[in-house]
């Protein structure tokens, strides 16, 4: 294991595993996600400072429940089991679970019975969440309550002679207000890490590991102008500087000097080798005459492992090639678990590639969530441009681009896109905004322009907030800012004489309208 201080979660299956992981690292611990049934063995080989047991929909006593292997309570580490963790637990060492007489689900009064280190410095009572429908009602007599809430004696409880403990509600959401302290208490009082881990040590700890797994061979990177791909690089460049070549494919679907700013800002942080390969006839060609969003979407992601097949197979001594995977990515795939498979990002901008390309694959960020990429990138010396940059699309104008591709209709839906972020930027929206573009719409409509009537397109504004681009609100902006985007556009843009803005969220709109 990579990390000094680390504290897997048994992932039993629930909903809020990452975030568990994610309010660990916040206290400066490593955390990551492993089988619910991982050996006892393999988990000590782990060096953990403590375990944590996750949630999970399953009830303990239900036939075919995931179970975890006995023995981790005889490993005598620190276990802190959440919801169902606890009632594992609970039910390993001796306790009895039964359905709840009330299902609990919501907001609930916790009131803390004594003093103890993982309720130590809650005040007497709080607000916990609770999403449970079995809880510990018989406790062993080896166990002492700490908390109880109005439904439930045992909301918290600690084995008596074992560092077991257990919580029935969710310290990791956000609506457990002082959750954040049970994290506190439970890994720097309990499990005494000294919370050292940060981006510092993960760039050190990463640096080393890219240069034992790479030794003197050459790497390649794709680069795709967003964060994860810039991070990447950054990161292999500090580990092994000239041994790596990107390559940036211009697909002819890029924003307005898109590649130049790529250019740009890569010679202003690497010294190193980058290879541009300008395909716009390739896969402009290839989209000709072509409406169907999947299909442009398909074409474009063939004509991606083309191009960038190309560029790689023309470096001769490339044995490894470095991927942005995120560790989000890893999860949805399903492979989240100690001894998966790696998993490659599908459609995304620099993924997909197929594995007869023959390269060994590098994925430096598979342990990370999007904004610990961010702070990583930060702490790299990356400007502030390019670590908060907005996500865009793999296919990138393509789908911005509602029918048929053309090189007419792509410059003008790059003058209205730009107009749009100047003025996102000079009204400081950018940062609060998750995802901002313009989109060209296929239908001509009636304007006067001057004395003349003119038949021209129409520009959408999409503005959204959003945590995880799964779900998305269109943004607040305010009705003077979206003023000046729709007067620049229709007075600058030629071919432009209407612009609308997106007030649909997601669902049941999605971000981009193909
Ligand atoms: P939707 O439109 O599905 O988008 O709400 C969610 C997020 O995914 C991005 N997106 C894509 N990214 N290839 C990509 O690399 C694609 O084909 C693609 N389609 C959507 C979108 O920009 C948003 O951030």
């Amino acid at each position: 294991m990579l990390h000094d201080e680390v504290v897997p979660i048994l992932d039993f299956g629930s909903q809020y595993a990452q975030l568990i992981a994610r309010r660990v690292r916040e206290q400066g611990v490593f955390s990551t996600l492993v089988r619910p049934d991982i050996a006892a063995g393999e988990l000590a080989a782990m060096k953990p400072k403590g375990i944590i047991l996750s949630g999970g929909p399953a009830s303990v006593y239900e036939a075919g429940a995931p179970r975890c292997d006995p023995d981790i309570f005889q490993l005598n580490l620190p276990i802190l089991g959440i919801c169902y963790g606890m009632q594992i637990g609970a039910q390993i060492l001796g306790g009895r679970v039964t359905p709840a007489a009330a299902r609990e689900f919501g907001r609930a009064r916790l009131h803390v019975l004594g003093d103890d280190p993982l309720v130590r410095g809650l005040p007497a009572d709080t607000i916990v969440w609770m999403s449970h429908g079995d809880q510990v009602n018989d406790l062993p007599k080896d166990f002492v309550p700490l908390a109880s809430t109005p439904t439930c004696p045992f909301a918290a409880a600690r084995h008596k002679r074992l560092p077991f403990y257990g919580v029935q509600f969710h310290p990791e959401v956000t609506h457990t207000p002082r959750g954040e302290l049970i994290f506190r208490n439970f890994l720097h009082d309990i499990c005494h890490c000294a919370g050292t881990w940060t981006m510092g040590n993960f760039i050190e700890e990463s640096v080393k590991a890219i240069r034992d797994q790479v030794a003197d061979a050459r790497v390649i990177c794709g680069l795709s102008g967003g964060v994860d791909s810039t991070v990447v690089a950054a990161l292999l460049y500090r580990a092994i500087g000239q041994q790596l070549t990107c390559i940036f494919v211009d697909n002819g679907l890029l924003r307005k000097h898109e590649r130049e700013r790529v250019q740009s800002t890569f010679a202003d942080h690497f010294k190193t080798n980058l290879v541009v390969s300008d395909a716009t006839e390739q896969f402009l060609g290839a989209l000709a005459g072509v409406s169907d969003p999947q299909k442009k979407r398909k074409i474009i992601g063939a004509q991606f492992i083309d191009a960038f097949k190309r560029e790689a197979l023309a470096i001769k001594d490339a044995r490894f090639l470095a991927q942005g995977t995120l560790y989000p990515d890893v999860i949805e795939s399903g492979h989240g678990h100690a001894g998966a498979s790696a998993n490659i990002k599908l459609h995304h901008n620099v993924g997909g590639l197929p594995a007869e390309l023959g390269f060994e694959l590098i994925e430096p960020l598979r342990d990370l969530f999007k904004d610990e990429v961010r702070r990583l990138g930060q702490v790299l010396g990356l400007p502030d441009d390019t670590v908060w940059r907005h996500p865009f699309p793999g296919p990138g104008l393509a789908v911005r681009i509602v029918g048929e591709i053309t090189p007419q209709r792509l410059t003008i839906l790059r003058n209205a896109d730009e107009i749009v972020l100047d003025e996102l930027m000079a009204a400081g929206l950018y940062r609060k905004t998750a995802q901002v573009f313009a989109v060209l719409l296929p239908i001509a409509t009636v304007g006067v322009m001057g004395d003349a009537r003119t038949y021209d397109s129409v520009v959408a504004i999409r503005a959204v907030e959003s945590q995880d681009f799964m779900t998305a609100d269109w943004a607040r902006i305010p009705f003077d800012v979206l003023a000046t985007m729709s007067n620049r556009i229709i007075n600058e843009v030629r071919g432009v004489n209407r612009v609308v803005y997106d007030i649909s969220s997601k669902p049941p709109s999605t971000i981009e309208w193909e």
